[in-house]
């Protein structure tokens, strides 16, 4: 299978990085130049629990030298999604397959403007994965991969992704409620990411203070109540458990969202708590936990 990661931060590097091991022609397209050279001089480092492992995807900064690909995965931020589309549309051909594992609410929609709907996959990752330095990622949690076509429908192209996914080490399954599995990722987002960036704590220490674990709740609850309203039902016991479980698991993982405040980036605080206080507001659903915690990540951008 030919395939191109769009977008090789920690997170694409991870999984172009591992199924350059099952798959001969994987490209991780990213404009970060000094990361593409590192890629392609010494291959790419995972650091992982207990041992190191260096894998060799091909790197690029442009996609249009690779052609049209099997499977796009898109792992850039969700705020750029439609513009990454369109910088890197040389590559989209009719039958390619085009998957979003990303963060934040809003994707989809974004992707529908560049490719048929019949060729969008959407899902969900429990990984975690911290950039280190170019060419070096570290593997900071493991946990299981959702995937489901957007368009609901049985079409056999998505058991091959999900095998390919699972032999290079994505424990990987299959859905046929994509809207479920991206409120639920949302909702972990929501719960973990604002936090530990204004806090500066890894996943795992948020479960150490009693004050962050009843603010993750609070802001939980607000977002189960909004994804109620959206039509997406959770229990809301069930789905506290559930973030509570994530952070655990990623415990030694900076959430994507405290390394974007850390390296003075853009963050997705717009597509993840700023998404619950938009959605809530349409279906007249109060959020003030969220709207604080987006207003806190907003003046972090401007003073970091
Ligand atoms: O955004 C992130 O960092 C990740 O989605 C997660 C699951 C919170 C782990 O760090």
């Amino acid at each position: 299978m030919k395939i191109a990661v769009i977008g090789a931060g920690a997170m694409g590097s991870l999984y172009g990085g591992y199924l350059s091991k099952v798959s001969e022609e994987v490209y991780l397209v990213d404009v970060w130049q000094q990361h593409v050279d590192a890629i392609n001089k010494n291959g790419l480092i995972v650091e992982g629990k207990d041992r190191e492992t260096v894998v060799y995807p091909k790197a690029v900064s442009s996609a249009e030298e690779i052609g049209y690909v099997d499977l796009a995965l898109i792992f850039v931020k969700s705020t750029i999604t439609g513009s990454a589309l369109e910088k890197n549309k040389a590559i989209l051909g009719p039958d390619t397959i085009v998957l979003s594992l990303q963060n934040g609410y809003g994707n989809v929609e974004q992707m529908a403007e560049y490719v048929n709907i019949n060729n969008i996959i959407a899902g969900t990752t429990a990984h975690g994965s911290t950039m280190l330095a170019p060419g070096h990622i570290k593997h900071a949690g493991k946990g299981e991969t959702h995937i489901g076509w957007v368009q609901k429908r049985k079409d056999g192209r998505i058991d091959s992704i999900s095998d390919i996914l699972s032999r290079a080490g994505f424990e990987t399954i299959v859905s046929d409620n994509v809207m479920e599995l991206i409120w639920s990722k949302l909702i972990i987002n929501v719960g973990i990411n604002a936090l530990s960036a204004i806090l500066n704590l890894k996943n795992g220490e948020l479960l150490i203070y009693d004050e962050t674990k009843e603010l993750m709740r609070m802001a939980i609850l607000e977002a189960v109540k909004t994804a109620k309203a959206a039509g997406i039902d959770f229990d809301e016991e069930e789905m506290v458990k559930k973030v509570m479980n994530i952070a655990f698991a990623t415990g030694e993982n900076k959430s994507s969202m405290l390394q974007d405040i850390l390296n003075k980036r853009k963050t997705e605080i717009d597509t993840i708590n700023g998404a619950i206080v938009k959605v809530g507001v349409k279906h007249s659903v109060e959020t003030p936990v969220n709207v604080v915690l987006t207003t806190l990540v907003k003046t972090l951008e401007k003073t970091r």
